[in-house]
């Protein structure tokens, strides 16, 4: 069975456009668990356009909830995770004037680094993962640093699906690096653009064992809800 994180990061976004406390995050991971969802992703960003520290402290917390802690590789970040002890973390790389995680890691350029972040985060026995552009070089990369799994970046094919454009090379790119990875004794998952479409195409890569999907999940739940919420309203309203 496939794995589901959903990423509640867009949450925060709207309930940070009114700076008031609804819609709550920590609600909306609780009601994802209670669904079905496999564990939840919250993306600390260094700017905290999202997320915030005290979401961070919140949702940890809370033992039922497997959570995903996204953050940039830095030793900031690294403090906060130590603190909060998520069951995992997967080191992203940032760019603060970025609309979202735009790309995977530059691993190379940030080698010593990332192996030091890696080597504290495996001691401390959290699940480590590093968000990656699909190819080999990275995954080999990512084995030699330890890290437990690798989350291949979908934006690419996602891109392209929801273009109707050509996506088979880029497919073909994703299976091939999911298998090698499985190979050498990595989790694979996958993250990043997925919607239904692209969720079908890539479910039968048997080598991904978890998706990490968010804004999607949240831009559509306002679809299949608004009807209940209208709903609650007219009720209130005509009594
Ligand atoms: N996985 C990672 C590592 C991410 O950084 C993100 C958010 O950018 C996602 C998955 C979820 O992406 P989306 O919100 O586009 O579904």
């Amino acid at each position: 069975m496939k794995k589901l994180g959903i990423n509640v990061d867009h949450v925060a976004t709207i309930r940070n456009a009114r700076g008031e406390l609804h819609p709550d995050p920590l609600t909306a991971a609780k009601v994802a668990i209670k669904h079905g969802a496999d564990s939840i992703t919250i993306h600390l960003r260094e700017d905290r356009r999202h997320i915030k520290d005290s979401d961070v402290k919140k949702i940890c917390k809370n033992k039922k909830i497997i959570v995903n802690l996204e953050i940039a590789a830095n030793f900031k970040m690294l403090k906060i995770a130590l603190q909060n002890m998520p069951d995992y973390v997967c080191l992203v790389p940032e760019r603060r004037k970025e609309i979202t995680t735009e790309g995977g890691l530059n691993i190379s350029k940030n080698i010593f680094k990332l192996k030091k972040i890696l080597n504290i985060l495996n001691k401390a026995k959290i699940r480590t993962s590093l968000f990656i552009d699909p190819t080999i070089y990275n995954i080999n990369l990512s084995k030699e640093l330890n890290s437990n799994c690798v989350e291949l970046h979908t934006g690419k094919i996602s891109r392209l699906v929801k273009q109707k454009k050509n996506f088979s090379k880029e497919l073909i790119k994703i299976k091939k690096c999911a298998k090698y990875a499985k190979k050498i004794g990595l989790e694979v998952h996958a993250g990043h653009g997925i919607d239904y479409k692209t969720a079908q195409i890539l479910n039968p890569i048997k080598e991904i064992e978890e998706f990490n999907i968010g804004h999607f999940i949240v831009g559509e739940a306002f679809f299949d809800g608004i009807k209940r919420v209208v709903n609650n309203f007219k009720k209130i309203l005509n009594k």
